[in-house]
């Protein structure tokens, strides 16, 4: 679905390459994991993908999405948010707070598909049920900050799923939840049968989504394998040190 070739994310100003030189494919239908400590360039290469690195940066290498390149610019049209989407960390700051949960859908829907005003309603509905909304209607004209942490994030869900993408991006995607709606939402990711990238520094949640797991540090991904190599025989010691930081299962 998506092959990553010897991509670079270079910051000439400070001389610091973020993202060195890595490789990396991203298989059909599978929930792929990439892992490692703060500033190892997780998020950079996410961006990357998405072209929405910072300007500041300079792309080197490939990413072949179909027989795009997604590192050449322009950015290719009708991939961001229609073929490969992204669900943000914080959904609190990724939703505006000025428009109800239905403005924020429906303008999702409206940038990629030409519906009447009673489809995108439906196809909104539809879609708030799937994740796992128990009254739509309701959540529908809400602000979001009249919904809990747990159904914003499932409104996030809705919103990067409504257009129904090949890739799915999760940066953090349950990090600003407490445990009990993590798990909920893990699940859910889970279970929509979805491609996709999943962005963490907790292995706890690795081992509950992925099917497998790249560890990257200093840019550079250090290991590869699926999530039981990864937990039964890490053979390095920086993931050994990212395990210990996980109580055992
Ligand atoms: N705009 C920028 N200019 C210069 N350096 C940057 C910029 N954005 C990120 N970096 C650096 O690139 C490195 C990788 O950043 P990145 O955000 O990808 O890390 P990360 O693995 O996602 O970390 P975290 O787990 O904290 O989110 C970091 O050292 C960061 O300081
Ligand atoms: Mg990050």
């Amino acid at each position: 679905m998506l092959q990553v070739s010897r991509l670079k994310v270079y910051f000439p100003d400070n001389d610091f390459t973020a993202v060195d030189g890595i490789d990396f494919d991203i298989h059909d239908g599978e929930i792929l994991a990439l892992v490692g400590e703060s500033g190892s360039g997780k998020s950079l290469t996410a961006l990357s993908i998405l072209g929405l690195q910072p300007v500041t940066a300079e792309l080197s290498g490939e990413i072949k999405f179909d027989d795009l390149d997604l590192c050449t610019k322009p950015y290719p049209a009708g991939v961001r948010g229609k073929r490969i989407s992204l669900i943000a960390q914080d959904p609190l700051s990724a939703l505006n707070p000025m428009y109800s949960i239905y403005g924020q859908l429906s303008e999702a829907v409206k940038i990629y598909q030409a519906l009447g005003e009673r489809e995108t309603y439906k196809l909104c509905f539809e879609y708030l049920e799937k994740v796992g909304i128990p009254d739509p209607e309701r959540c529908l004209k809400a602000y979001p900050h009249e919904i809990s942490g747990g159904m914003r994030q499932r409104v996030m869900i809705a919103m990067a799923i409504i257009n129904e993408p090949d890739l799915l991006i999760a940066d953090e995607p349950t990090t600003a939840l407490d445990v009990t709606v993590q798990a909920v939402i893990l699940q859910l990711l889970k279970s929509l049968g979805k491609t996709i990238l999943f962005i963490t520094h907790d292995l706890g949640v690795v081992a509950e989504i992925a099917d497998r797991v790249l560890v990257m540090k200093n840019g550079k991904i250090v290991e590869a394998g699926t999530v039981y190599d990864i937990f039964e025989k890490p053979s390095e010691d920086y993931t050994k040190h990212l395990l210990g930081a996980v109580p055992s299962l």
